[in-house]
C-alpha cells in the first residue's frame, strides 16, 4: 500500500511543488558548477530565486557541466518510442535511459520521487524495502517503486555501497517555452546527470569519513618471460585450483590508487604473488582492470584479489599515456622530473590507467589529487593478506574490514577528527620500517602522555575542526558551499589555536629554562613539537580567514538553512496530509516518524509575517555590493512611500504592496468595500482579483517599482557569485597548505590517541632497534585484555624472549590454555611498536620486523573451493619461502587437517625449514608434543608450555602463564566435557584415551566389546 499512497501523494502535489523540487536538485547556491541552468528557472518571485538553497547533502550540478556519462552510454540501441501501444513519456523516457546506462540502475525523478521501472524495480524494490507497484499503462502493466527524493542519500548509500551497483541518476529538467513545444508539450526534460560508482564517490553524505573511499586500479606489465608449460603439467589442475599459476607469481604488477573525496594518490609496485597482500592493505572500495588482459592474467588476478574480485570494474582505455606528465593536469602540483625517474613502468602505466578511468567517470569535472605518492615495499612491515585477517589487524572475520570491534584497529583508537581515524587505519595497515620515522611518533607520544592539560587543550580544538582533507578536495572540484568556507574557517581557527598551544611548550617561561637546560625530556618535547609546529603553514590559510569572515554573513547562512527546512517540511506536511486522507496507518506511522519535528518548525515559521530577504554575503564583501545594496535599501524605501501613500490615496490602512506566482505585482487589500469607490477614481489600477474580503489590482507605479527592485536583487545575487567564486579562488591557491596542516592535525590527534591509550592501558614505550630480537617481558594481548576486563576477569602476562639465543619457541599446552593468544598478542605488539604506539607490556625490545607471516586456524575457504589441508599448505609454503631473518613467524596447529603422522612429517619439515633455512623468529604451537623430541638438537629452539592446576572433586583450571618445558597432555576431555558433551561420549573417549596410554600393543578392537557393555 505504501507505494501507492507515495504516488498518490505525487499527483496531489500542486505543480509549484514539482517545480520546487526539481529546482533543488538542480540549483544550488553559490556553485559555479552548481548554479541553474536557465532551462531550470521556474515561474517563481524572481526575488525568490536563491533562496532554495539545496541542503548541503544534495549534491547537485550545472546539466551542462556533469559528467554526462561517467558509464559509457551504449550507443546504437534501438529506441522504441513509436513501435506499438506507446508507454506514457515518463516510462518511455527512463526505458531509454535503462538501454543507455545498462551496467546502471536507473534511479528516475519524477517530481518528489526518485523511481524505478520495470525489471530494476522487480529485482531492488524489495532490496531497498520498497513496494513494488504494477502500473496501468497502454503498453501493459509496469512495475515500479520510488521512494521520496529527500531520501537519495539513504538509497544511494544501499546500492552503491551496501549492494555494490553503479547507479544512473536522471532528473527532470523544466522545459523552456520552446523546449516544452519541441517535445511535443513536454513540461519537463529527464536527463542522466551523474553515475556513481562504489569508488568515484566525491562528497557524499553517505560516505564513511572514517574511511578513505579508494579507487584502485591494476595493471600488469610484460615480464619478458615465456611461460613455463611443464612446470604447469607436473601440477594436478584440481590442486592449483585457486591459487595462482607458477608462471605467473613473478609477474610484476602496478597498482595506482586514489580517493576523489580527499585527493590521496598512491602507487605502488608488486608482484601477482603478493598482489593479494597489497590490495587487503589498501582497502579499496572499487578495482579497475584492464579489458584487454589475456585470460591466464586475468584468472591470476582475479585469484590473487580473491573476495576482492566483486569489486572489480572492467574498462578499455583506447591509448594509455606512457609518461607522467599527462598526469600534470590532475594533479594540485607538477612531479619534479626527477622524481618522475623513480616511478616504475608498472607505476606509471598503472597511473595513467587510472587517471584515464576517473577521467572518463567524471568528464567535464576537473579534480585537483596530491602529487602520487610511491610506496615501496621496503619501507613498511609487510602483513600478508592471512595475517592482516588471522590477526584482525583492520577487522574481526565477522566484518572483513570493516574496523569493527575486536579489531586491532578498533581496540586501540582513541582519535577525535575522522581524517585523523583515516590516517590511523593506514599507518596500522602499513607499519614502518623507520627506525627515524617511529621514533619521532614514539617521541610525540611520549610527550603527549605526560602532559594531561596540554594534550586535552590539543584534543579539544582538533574536535573544533572539520575534515579538511575531504573539504579542500571539493573546492579542487569546483565544489563546495558557502557552509564548506565556514567549515573551513573554524578549521583554520582551530589550528591557530594549536600553534599557539605548541608554542607556548616550546619555548620554556624563562624562569624554568635554566633548571631545564639538563633536562633531556623536555628537550625532547621540544623539539618534536617543534617540529610539528614548524610544518603548520599559517600565512595563507589566515588571510583566507579574514576574507571569509569579511564576506560570509554566518547569520543569513543560518536563516537559509531554516528557509531550506521550511521548504523540506511543507512536501512532508502535504504528504502527511495526502497519507492521512489515502494512505495506511502503516504509512503514516512511517511518514511521521521523520516529519513531526519538520512540521513543528513550520508552524513556527509560518507564524513570522514579514517575508525578508536573504544573503549569505556580507555586504561589505565588496565595493559593488556595498552600493548595490545601498540602492536596494533605496528602492526598499521608495517601497514604503509608495505603500503608505496609496494607503492614503485610497483611504485603504490594510493596503500591502506584493507578488505572487499568479498575478505579478498586485497591490492587496483587505476589507474590499473599503476601497472600491477610490479605486474607481484611480486610472494607474486595474482589479485582477476580488473574493469575499480581498482585493487584488495592479498599479502601474508599483509594477514598475517592483520589477526595479528584482532587477536590484539579481544583480546582488549576480556580484555574490562572483566574490564567491573569488572566494573559492582563494581557497584552491591555498590548498596545499590547508592539505599540509590537515596532515599535521592528523598526526597530532593519532599522537594523542596513542597516548590517551597507553594511559589506560598502562602501555609503554617499546625501544626499537636493528637487531633480530624480540624481547617482551610482561606482554598481554591488547584486545582479549580489554575483552576479559569487561567481564572482570584479569589477563595472565607472559613474557617472550625469542631471538639470537632462542629463535623458535614451541609451545605446547591443554586446549584453551592460551596458546593462540600468546602467538598473536606477540605479533600485535610488533605491529603496534612499528605503528609509533606504546605497546602492552611491562617492557619491549624489538628489533625491527620486515615481514609477519601468520599460520593459524584452519577455516575452510569454500569461496575458494579448496580444502582445509590445501589452504593450510598454501600458506605454510608462502612462510616458508618468503621469510627472512629479520621476519616474524607465528605458526599455530600446523598440520592438523590430516592424519597425525603426516601432521607430524610436516610440522618437523616446517620447525627444520625455519629454523635452518629461515632463521626467523618463530613461534610454534603444536599438540604433537613428539616435534619436542625430534628437535631436540635445534639449539636455539626451546620448548615452553601453558598447563591446567587440577582442583579437588575433579576441578581445574587453565594456567595461563608459560613455562619452561612441554606438555604431553592436551586435557581435551576437559573441554569436551565444559562443552556440554554426553557424559557417555566423554566416558567412551576416556578408554579409548586409556588404551593409547597403556601401550601400541593394545589394539582399539579390544575395547569396543567393554564399550558396547557399558
Ligand atoms: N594470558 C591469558 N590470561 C587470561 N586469559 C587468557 C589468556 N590467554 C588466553 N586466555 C583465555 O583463554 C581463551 C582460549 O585461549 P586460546 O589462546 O585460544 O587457547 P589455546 O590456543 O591454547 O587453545 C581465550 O579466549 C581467553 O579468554
Ligand atoms: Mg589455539
Amino acid at each position: 500500500m505504501r507505494n501507492v499512497a507515495l504516488y498518490t501523494i505525487r499527483q496531489h502535489l500542486p505543480s509549484r511543488w514539482l517545480s520546487r523540487c526539481s529546482y533543488r536538485c538542480s540549483g544550488r547556491l553559490f556553485g559555479s558548477a552548481f548554479d541553474r541552468p536557465e532551462s531550470c528557472l521556474l515561474p517563481g518571485p524572481p526575488g525568490s530565486q536563491i533562496q532554495h538553497r539545496g541542503a548541503k547533502s544534495r549534491a547537485t550540478v550545472q546539466l551542462d557541466e556533469l559528467p554526462s556519462s561517467p558509464i559509457e552510454p551504449c550507443i546504437g540501441l534501438p529506441e522504441v518510442e513509436n513501435a506499438g501501444p506507446a508507454y506514457p513519456t515518463v516510462v518511455q523516457q527512463a526505458l531509454n535511459n535503462m538501454r543507455k546506462y545498462e551496467k546502471c540502475v536507473l534511479l528516475t525523478r519524477v517530481g518528489s520521487f526518485y523511481e524505478l521501472y520495470f525489471d530494476q524495480a522487480d529485482k531492488y524494490g524489495p532490496l531497498l524495502n520498497l513496494k513494488v507497484a504494477q502500473k496501468k499503462t497502454a503498453a501493459g502493466p509496469v512495475p515500479m517503486a520510488g521512494f521520496p527524493f529527500y531520501q537519495l542519500d539513504r538509497f544511494l548509500k544501499i546500492l552503491v555501497q551496501d549492494l555494490n551497483q553503479f547507479v544512473a541518476i536522471s532528473e527532470e529538467f523544466a522545459n523552456n517555452a520552446s523546449g516544452t513545444v519541441k517535445s511535443g508539450g513536454l513540461l519537463f526534460e529527464r536527463k542522466v546527470t551523474r553515475t556513481i560508482s562504489p569508488g568515484t564517490l566525491i562528497d557524499e553524505k553517505f560516505m564513511d569519513p572514517y574511511e578513505n573511499n579508494f579507487l584502485l586500479a591494476l595493471q600488469p606489465i610484460d615480464s619478458g618471460q615465456s611461460p613455463d608449460a611443464s612446470t604447469e603439467k607436473t601440477i594436478p589442475a584440481e590442486l592449483t585450483k585457486g591459487s595462482i599459476s607458477p608462471t605467473l607469481i613473478s609477474r610484476r604488477v602496478g597498482l595506482a590508487w586514489l580517493d576523489l573525496s580527499t585527493g590521496d594518490f598512491f602507487t605502488q609496485a608488486t608482484t601477482l604473488g603478493t598482489l593479494g597482500s597489497a590490495v587487503a592493505r589498501i582497502g579499496a572500495r572499487e578495482i579497475v582492470l584492464s579489458n584487454g588482459l589475456d585470460d591466464g592474467l586475468k584468472q591470476g588476478i582475479l585469484t590473487a584479489l580473491e573476495q576482492q574480485r566483486d569489486l572489480v570494474t572492467y574498462h578499455t582505455t583506447l591509448h594509455l599515456e606512457a609518461s607522467m606528465t599527462s598526469w600534470t593536469p590532475m594533479l594540485e602540483a607538477e612531479v619534479p622530473i626527477k622524481t618522475q625517474a623513480t616511478f616504475s613502468g608498472e607505476e606509471v602505466a598503472a597511473g595513467s590507467f587510472l587517471l584515464a578511468y576517473v577521467r572518463d567517470r567524471l568528464q567535464g569535472l576537473g579534480i585537483r589529487l596530491q602529487p602520487p605518492v610511491r610506496r615501496q615495499e621496503k619501507e613498511t612491515m609487510s602483513i600478508d593478506k592471512n595475517s592482516m585477517g588471522a590477526l584482525e589487524v583492520l577487522g574481526t572475520s565477522k566484518d572483513g574490514l570493516g574496523g569493527g570491534k575486536g579489531s586491532l584497529l578498533h581496540t586501540v583508537r582513541r582519535t577525535v577528527t575522522k581524517s585523523g581515524t583515516r590516517l590511523l587505519r593506514d599507518w596500522i595497515a602499513s607499519p614502518s620500517m623507520s627506525l627515524t620515522v617511529i621514533n619521532a611518533r614514539l617521541d610525540l607520544v611520549s610527550q603527549l602522555l605526560n602532559r594531561r592539560s596540554f594534550r586535552e587543550d590539543i584534543t579539544d580544538m582538533l574536535r573544533r575542526t572539520y575534515d579538511s582533507q575531504r573539504l579542500v578536495q571539493k573546492f579542487s572540484m569546483g565544489r563546495g558551499d558557502a557552509d564548506d568556507l565556514v567549515s573551513l574557517l573554524r578549521t583554520i581557527e582551530a589550528t591557530n589555536g594549536i600553534a599557539n598551544t605548541l608554542k607556548k611548550h616550546i619555548t620554556p617561561p624563562p624562569a624554568q629554562s635554566l633548571l631545564d637546560n639538563n633536562n633531556n625530556n623536555n628537550q625532547q618535547l621540544r623539539h618534536s613539537l617543534q617540529t610539528l609546529s614548524a610544518r603548520l603553514s599559517l600565512d595563507g590559510p589566515n588571510r583566507l580567514a579574514s576574507l571569509i569572515t569579511a564576506s560570509i554573513d554566518e547569520d543569513g547562512l543560518m536563516e537559509s538553512h531554516r528557509i531550506q527546512e521550511t521548504e523540506d517540511a511543507d512536501i512532508v506536511s502535504m504528504a502527511q496530509e495526502v497519507l492521512q486522507k489515502e494512505g495506511s496507518a502503516e504509512d503514516h506511522a512511517a511518514m511521521s516518524r521523520v516529519s513531526r519535528s519538520k512540521i513543528k518548525q513550520k508552524v513556527n515559521i509560518e507564524q513570522d509575517p514579514e517575508e525578508k530577504d536573504n544573503w549569505i554575503l556580507r555586504r561589505s564583501a565588496s565595493p559593488v555590493l556595498e552600493a548595490l545594496h545601498n540602492a536596494l535599501d533605496d528602492l526598499h524605501g521608495d517601497k514604503t512611500t509608495l505603500t503608505l501613500r496609496l494607503r492614503e490615496d485610497l483611504n485603504a490602512q490594510s493596503l500591502t504592496l506584493r507578488w505572487t506566482p499568479g498575478m505579478g505585482y498586485i497591490c492587496h487589500v483587505r476589507g474590499a468595500k473599503d476601497v472600491s469607490a477610490s479605486l474607481k477614481t484611480s486610472v494607474a489600477a486595474r482589479d485582477v482579483k476580488t473574493t469575499k474580503s480581498t482585493r487584488s489590482f495592479h498599479h502601474a507605479e508599483w509594477s514598475g517599482l517592483g520589477s526595479r527592485i528584482d532587477q536590484a536583487k539579481q544583480r546582488i545575487r549576480a556580484e555574490e557569485q562572483r566574490v564567491f567564486q573569488q572566494l573559492r579562488e582563494q581557497v584552491v591557491l591555498n590548498l596545499v597548505r590547508l592539505r599540509r596542516n590537515a596532515t599535521v592535525l592528523d598526526e597530532l590527534d593519532i599522537g594523542c590517541s596513542f597516548a590517551i591509550l597507553a594511559e589506560e592501558q598502562k602501555f609503554v614505550r617499546p625501544v626499537l632497534n636493528l637487531g633480530l630480537d624480540h624481547r617482551i617481558v610482561g606482554g598481554r594481548h591488547p584486545t582479549v585484555t580489554m575483552g576479559l576486563e569487561e567481564q572482570g576477569r584479569a589477563f595472565v602476562s607472559n613474557d617472550c624472549l625469542i631471538g639470537e639465543k632462542e629463535r623458535i619457541w614451541l609451545i605446547t599446552g591443554p586446549n584453551m590454555a592460551g596458546k593462540s593468544t600468546f602467538l598473536r598478542q606477540n605479533a600485535l605488539i610488533s605491529i603496534l611498536a612499528q605503528v609509533g604506539s606504546f605497546v602492552p607490556a611491562e617492557h619491549a625490545e624489538i628489533g625491527l620486523v620486515d615481514q609477519i607471516f601468520t599460520r593459524v586456524g584452519s577455516a575452510d575457504n569454500l569461496f575458494r573451493d579448496q580444502s582445509t589441508f590445501m589452504v593450510e599448505m598454501m600458506e605454510t609454503s608462502t612462510i616458508l619461502n618468503q621469510a627472512t631473518p629479520q621476519s616474524f613467524v607465528i605458526m599455530d596447529e600446523i598440520g592438523r587437517g590430516t592424519t597425525p603422522e603426516d601432521g607430524i612429517a610436516v610440522g618437523y619439515a616446517c620447525l627444520h625449514h625455519l629454523y635452518h633455512k629461515n632463521r626467523c623468529r618463530t613461534l610454534f604451537a603444536t599438540h604433537f608434543h613428539s616435534l619436542a623430541d625430534m628437535t631436540n638438537d635445534f639449539k636455539h629452539l626451546a620448548c615452553y608450555c601453558t598447563d591446567v592446576a587440577e582442583g579437588p572433586g575433579g576441578s581445574f583450571s587453565f594456567v595461563h602463564r608459560l613455562r619452561k618445558g612441554v606438555n604431553r597432555s592436551s586435557h581435551a576431555l576437559k573441554v569436551a566435557r565444559l562443552a556440554g558433551l554426553p557424559e557417555s561420549a566423554i566416558e567412551t573417549a576416556q578408554m579409548v584415551l586409556d588404551s593409547f596410554n597403556a601401550g601400541p600393543s593394545v589394539p582399539i578392537g579390544d575395547a569396543q566389546p567393554q564399550i558396547a557393555k557399558g
